[in-house]
C-alpha cells in the first residue's frame, strides 16, 4: 500500500490502542479516505430488496459523493446504476424512493428504462454519425446481493462479497431472522455533525454509561459476546435481562419481547465501513451511513418486519423500532450529541485512547467482552494499513 501523501504526514502511534485525533478532522485525510475506502476495495451496502419490492420501484443512494440509482425492473432483476445520464452526466433521479417505468433526463430528454438502457432520445440528424442508443446505457458498478442486501463496490481488486464478509455472512442472516425475507416499515434520517469514523467507532461500552434509559432498563446486566475480524467487521450478541421495574414507562409494551431467544435478545453486525444490521428485542433495522464531508455523516435508519408478520406484530415492531434505538429513541437519543462533542474535541492535539478490554498496549486481542471498546481496534489497524500511514517506532 502506498504511503499517504497529505499536506503533512500522519505518524501513527506505536501503541495499538491509540488513534491520532487529526484523522477525524483533516480535510486531506478525508479526501484520501474517499479514494482508498469509499471508492476502493470495500463493499458498501446500499439497499435491501424489501425497500424496492415491486416492479418499477427505485431508490437512490450515495457512496461518498457518488450517486447511485437502484431499480427493480419488469423481469424482477435488481439493477444498480450510477445515477448519471450517459449524455452529459446530469443526475437522473432526485427523489429518494418511488415507482416509475422509465427515467427521463430533463436536460436534453434522453430516456432510460429500468435496466438503465437508453430507450429514446429526441430526433436529431446532427448527432455524431453512427450514433446508436445501444452504446449509451447508464453505467453500472459491480454489485452483489446477500440475504436481500444489495452491495456495491467501485474498487478494481475487491474480493467476492462472501470472502470479504467472512463469518459476518452467517451473523447478518441471524440478525435478520433468517433469509432476509423482510417487509419495509419505515425510515428515519439524520445528519450527525461528526466525522464518519466517530460515528462508526460507536462502541457497546458506552451504552450503560451514557444512556440513562438503558441503565434504568437494566439492559447491561446480561451475558454477551463480541467479535471482530481483521477487516474491521465486528458485532455482538447480548442476553436480555428484564428490568427491575417498568413503572417509569407509561406503556410497558414498548419493551415486550416476543422473540424466544433471550440469550441473543440483542444482536448486531457492524461492517466496515459503517453499515449496521441490528436486532434488538423485536426491532430489526439496517443503518446506512455515508459521509457528506469531513465533519458530517448522513445516516438512514431503516426499519423492517418479517414478511410473515401479522398486523399485531407489525404494530409492535413499529412501536419498538424508532422508539428504542432510533436517532431519537429512548436508549440512543444521546448519541448524536456525543458524536458531535467527540468531533469538536478531536480538534485538539494528541490521540484518542482505547482502554476497556485492552490487556496489552502493543498487541491486538482476539476475544472481547460485550462491553469492551478493544473490539474497535482491529478496524483501526486495518484503516491505518489501507491509508498507508507510517507507524511510530515503539
Ligand atoms: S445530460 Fe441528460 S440528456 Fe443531456
Ligand atoms: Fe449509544
Amino acid at each position: 500500500m502506498s504511503e499517504f501523501q497529505g499536506a503533512r504526514p500522519v505518524i501513527w502511534p506505536a501503541k495499538t490502542n491509540h488513534v491520532p485525533k487529526e484523522v477525524f478532522v483533516r480535510e486531506d485525510v478525508y479526501e484520501e479516505e474517499l479514494r482508498r475506502f469509499f471508492y476502493g476495495n470495500e463493499w458498501n451496502a446500499v439497499c435491501h430488496l424489501a425497500e424496492i419490492p415491486n416492479k418499477g420501484d427505485f431508490k437512490t443512494h450515495a457512496v461518498g459523493r457518488v450517486p447511485l440509482l437502484i431499480t427493480h425492473d419488469e423481469n424482477d432483476q435488481i439493477n444498480v446504476m450510477y445515477n448519471a445520464c450517459s449524455h452529459r452526466s446530469n443526475l437522473i433521479e432526485t427523489r429518494h424512493r418511488g415507482n416509475r417505468k422509465e427515467f427521463e433526463c430533463p436536460y436534453h430528454r434522453w430516456v432510460f428504462n429500468l435496466k438503465g438502457e437508453l430507450s429514446a432520445t429526441p430526433p436529431s440528424a446532427e448527432y455524431v454519425p453512427g450514433f446508436d442508443k445501444a452504446n449509451y446505457p447508464m453505467k453500472k458498478p459491480r454489485t452483489e446481493i446477500l440475504h436481500g442486501i444489495v452491495f456495491v463496490t467501485f474498487g478494481a481488486d475487491t474480493p467476492p462479497l462472501s470472502e470479504y464478509l467472512g463469518d459476518a455472512v452467517d451473523k447478518i442472516q441471524e440478525v435478520l431472522g433468517g433469509d432476509g425475507n423482510l417487509r419495509l416499515l419505515g425510515y428515519q434520517k439524520v445528519i450527525f455533525k461528526a466525522n464518519w469514523k466517530a460515528y462508526g467507532d460507536n462502541d457497546a461500552y458506552h451504552a450503560g454509561l451514557l444512556h440513562t434509559a438503558f441503565r434504568m432498563l437494566n439492559w447491561q446486566g446480561g451475558k454477551g459476546v463480541q467479535w471482530a475480524d481483521k477487516r474491521g467487521h465486528r458485532g455482538f450478541y447480548g442476553q436480555l435481562s428484564l428490568p427491575r421495574s417498568t413503572s417509569f414507562l407509561k406503556d410497558p409494551s414498548l419493551i415486550e419481547y416476543r422473540g424466544a431467544n433471550f440469550e441473543k435478545g440483542s444482536q448486531s453486525v457492524h461492517l466496515f465501513l459503517m453499515f449496521v444490521a441490528i436486532r434488538h428485542m423485536d426491532s430489526i433495522a439496517l443503518r446506512y451511513a455515508n459521509p457528506l464531508s469531513v465533519d458530517e455523516t448522513e445516516t438512514h435508519y431503516v426499519y423492517f418486519g418479517r414478511a410473515e408478520d401479522d398486523e399485531s406484530m407489525t404494530q409492535h415492531r413499529i412501536r419498538q423500532s424508532a422508539n428504542l434505538l432510533g436517532p431519537c429513541g429512548m436508549v440512543s437519543m444521546e448519541d448524536a450529541a456525543m458524536f458531535h462533542r467527540l468531533h469538536l474535541g478531536s480538534n485538539t492535539p494528541g490521540d484518542a485512547i482505547f482502554q476497556k478490554g485492552v490487556k496489552n498496549e502493543h498487541t491486538l486481542e482476539d476475544t472481547f467482552l460485550q462491553t469492551d471498546e478493544s473490539a474497535n481496534l482491529p478496524g483501526w489497524i486495518y484503516y491505518r494499513d489501507v491509508m498507508g500511514f507510517a507507524k511510530e517506532q515503539a
